[in-house]
């Protein structure tokens, strides 16, 4: 009798099993519809470079496959040409937590909760459904839908749980209601994301300079720092474009310079200057552009009570208000400038393998920004006879290129053992192109005649020492930003002092030789600072 009872016909019983046809058979339309279309999906990823699999969300792989598109790990993006190497650009100028990542984590708790609640099956269907329509409406490059697009959908999508609970007649129409919403959101939030993937791929050293008036950021009476041989104001140059030249790459905008900002960023931390006189020149650049900051110039002073002066030293500026300082270390070569017994004589020589003496001195800085150049073209350099020291080995003869490759080799394993890549953040700038015509810096080169920048890049050639530094870096276990200045300052040979790195009155005693290396401030080096800038607000946590 009971058994007999449990196979008849009750209302209740009909309608259990006719849901249950009806559900399965709109899982099976949505599930082949969606199969239909996401079959394109897959090759997506790849075609946006976002090709990392996500093993560990390996029991729904299809659902891995469309996730790929938002899911890359920003954090290892490793770009290769921008001058700035700026990897956490997937985060917002304004960190209101946007990110891939996080995306993923909003679905895998969503489909968790779910399951949870036992609707498992058609759940799926709903959401590929709508994942499909979303990646559908954007066109490749819209593909990336920031995060809080998911958290507005898990709301939704919470709030349609309780509904589908309350009434199954009415389902389809809800769902398809709750797409049509979540899609106009993430449009919305696609084209914000889009800005934020151009910045990310921005080639910063493709671009061109740009006459604006609103330059230069300071003037040689709002920064007591500028030294005579930058001063080209001071020193009597009478044309005054060469400071209102901006960078403008091509395919996004880098902010302008804001000094409080830039001060909130390295408030309580030491931002160091390691290098030659070109890194002092954009050092002294970054003291300048910072004072526009500060009201009352006294807030600023030496902490070792020098005049800046060309001599080898310290040099180092408190901004009291920030608790920061900003300094500059010299070291020509980075390596230890030596002295060996070389037949009766003791002669200088570069020991290749070992850090400069001075190193104890930067360590413990937040910032560093490195350069070393110039030095390896000079005369003894150069040449290489007796010169190049390792351990107690001098080399009769030695090739710079070489040369050059152990040192800054010498250079990253010292980076590597004895800086904390989590205090510190290390740039290494590129080297800044001489523009001397006619002869050296020492045989009548000039370039006092220009006035203007060149509409061509002046240089024969990428300089090899930036490839090597590049190729050196990138063996690194500490990530360095190379700060790739060399191309756009070819342009700028309208940027150095020529004759005007002095006084008129010690002109005569110079022989005519004219400044094509260094760079009048305000000048060119101020856009390496943007640039730096740049990076730094990109990074910030
Ligand atoms: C995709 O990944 C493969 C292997 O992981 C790699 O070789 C390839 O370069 C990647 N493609 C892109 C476009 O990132
Ligand atoms: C992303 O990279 C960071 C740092 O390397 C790592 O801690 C994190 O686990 C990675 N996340 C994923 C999803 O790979
Ligand atoms: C630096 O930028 C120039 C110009 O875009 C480029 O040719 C060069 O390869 C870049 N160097 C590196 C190491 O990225
Ligand atoms: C930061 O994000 C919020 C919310 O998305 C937005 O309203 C605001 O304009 C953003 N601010 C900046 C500076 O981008
Ligand atoms: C799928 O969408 C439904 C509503 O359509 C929602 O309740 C559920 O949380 C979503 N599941 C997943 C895995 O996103
Ligand atoms: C510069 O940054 C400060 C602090 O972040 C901000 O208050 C100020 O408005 C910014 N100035 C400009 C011109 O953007
Ligand atoms: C540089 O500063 C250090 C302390 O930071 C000091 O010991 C040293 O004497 C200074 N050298 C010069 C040349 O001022
Ligand atoms: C240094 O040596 C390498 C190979 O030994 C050679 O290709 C290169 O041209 C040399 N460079 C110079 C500046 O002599
Ligand atoms: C570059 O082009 C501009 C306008 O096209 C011209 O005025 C200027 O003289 C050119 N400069 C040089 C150095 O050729």
């Amino acid at each position: 009798m009971e058994r007999q009872r449990s196979f008849s016909f009750k209302p209740t019983r009909f309608l259990v099993f006719s849901f249950t046809i009806c559900s399965s058979f709109i899982f099976l339309t949505f599930f082949t519809i969606w199969i239909i279309k996401a079959t394109p999906l897959v090759r997506q990823p790849t075609h946006l470079q976002f090709n990392r699999s996500y093993p560990n969300l390996g029991p729904r792989p299809i659902t891995v496959l469309t996730l790929t598109g938002f899911s890359r790990n920003f954090t290892k993006v490793d770009l290769k040409n921008p001058i700035l190497i700026a990897q956490d650009l997937s985060r917002p100028w304004n960190s209101s937590g946007f990110g891939g990542i996080s995306l993923i984590e909003g679905i895998q708790k969503k489909s968790e909760a779910v399951e949870d609640g036992g609707f498992k099956g058609d759940a799926f269907g709903g959401n590929f459904t709508e994942m499909q329509e979303n990646v559908h409406k954007a066109s490749p490059e819209k593909i990336e839908v920031p995060i809080s697009g998911s958290k507005e959908e898990k709301k939704t999508r919470a709030g349609s749980l309780e509904k589908i609970e309350a009434s199954t007649v009415d389902r389809t129409e809800e769902k398809k209601k709750i797409i049509a919403t979540s899609s106009e959101k993430i449009e919305v939030l696609i084209s914000k994301k889009i800005e934020q993937r151009k910045v990310k791929d921005c080639d910063l050293t493709k671009g061109s300079w740009v006459f604006d008036e609103s330059y230069p950021l300071y003037t040689k009476n709002s920064c007591p720092f500028i030294d005579e041989g930058f001063d080209c104001d001071s020193n009597g140059r009478l044309d005054k474009n060469y400071m209102k030249w901006r960078w403008q790459p091509n395919d996004c905008d880098i902010p302008r310079f804001n000094a409080t900002k830039m001060l909130e960023l390295i408030k309580g931390k030491r931002l160091v200057f390691v290098g030659d006189s070109i890194n002092r020149n954009q050092w002294e650049s970054m003291l300048c552009m910072l004072m526009g900051a500060i009201r009352d110039p006294k807030r600023v002073y030496e902490t070792h009570g020098r005049k800046i002066t060309k001599e080898k030293g310290n040099y180092s500026f408190k901004f009291m208000d920030y608790q920061c300082t900003v300094e500059y270390y010299v070291s020509h070569f980075l390596v230890h400038e030596s002295k060996a017994r070389i037949g009766q004589k003791r002669k200088p020589t570069l020991r290749i393998d070992a850090i400069d003496h001075g190193s104890s001195r930067w360590r413990g800085a937040d910032i560093l920004i490195f350069n070393t150049a110039h030095w390896w073209s000079h005369y003894k350099t150069k040449a290489g006879v007796n010169y190049y020291q390792e351990g107690n080995q001098i080399h009769p003869q030695l090739n710079v290129s070489m040369a050059f490759r152990k040192a800054l080799t010498t250079w990253a394993s010292w980076v590597d053992k004895r800086i904390n890549p989590r205090k510190t953040q290390i740039f290494f700038r590129s080297s800044a192109p001489s523009h001397f015509r006619g002869g050296q810096w020492n045989s009548g080169g000039h370039c006092m005649e220009a006035a203007h920048p060149l509409n061509k890049s002046f240089s024969s050639g990428y300089p090899e020492k930036n490839i090597i530094t590049d190729e050196v870096i990138k063996q690194m276990k500490t990530r360095v930003t190379f700060l790739n200045i060399t191309s756009l300052s070819e342009y700028r040979i309208d940027g150095h002092p020529s004759i005007f790195g002095r006084k008129s009155d010690k002109r005569q005693l110079s022989n005519n030789i004219q400044d094509c290396s260094h760079w009048c401030l305000p000048g060119v080096p101020d856009s390496w600072n943007e640039l730096l800038y740049f990076n730094l607000l990109n990074r910030r946590e």
